[in-house]
């Protein structure tokens, strides 16, 4: 899944008035937006994430701040993003291991959402993840 995960840009309206961006579900964003939620106030030591999800995909956006991304994809393979500009963003599939650190102060993450909150989608132990993607590509 890993040649999945790519970098997003949105187009910027702004004038002089300022910066608008906008983002619409199924065009902008490779899916129909059904839940936003945003992650502020963490520390730089903080490693948030720490999961995988069976069913939802997600665009994450630092509308404000920075911060980085890991993906793993439990077959060994490993990418860094930055997210620092308000205007791009990271689109990550189903079933890829996430692990979101190094938030400044300032750091406002946007995340946008395919699906309604489920715990039961959640995979938050690596080994499971690697068993399950092993599964997946019918290697067990
Ligand atoms: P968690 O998934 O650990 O956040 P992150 O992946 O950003 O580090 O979620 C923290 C808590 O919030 C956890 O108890 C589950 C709850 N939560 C919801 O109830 N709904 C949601 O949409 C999300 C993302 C989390």
């Amino acid at each position: 899944n890993m040649n999945k995960v790519r970098m997003l840009e949105f187009p910027q309206r702004g004038d002089q008035r300022g910066h608008l961006v906008v983002v619409e579900g199924n065009q902008d964003i490779p899916f129909e937006i059904k839940r936003v939620f945003y992650i502020y106030g963490s520390d730089a030591e903080v490693v948030r994430g720490q999961h995988a999800n069976r069913l939802t995909e997600f665009v994450l956006i630092n509308v404000a701040g920075r911060s980085k991304v890991r993906v793993a994809d439990g077959e060994g393979n490993e990418a860094i993003y930055c997210l620092n500009r308000p205007h791009t963003g990271i689109y990550l599939p189903t079933m890829i291991w996430k692990d979101m650190y190094d938030f400044s102060e300032d750091s406002v993450l946007l995340v946008l959402a395919s699906e309604h909150y489920d715990a039961s989608e959640y995979i938050r132990n690596y080994e499971e993840f690697e068993k399950e993607i092993k599964t997946l590509n019918g290697e067990v």
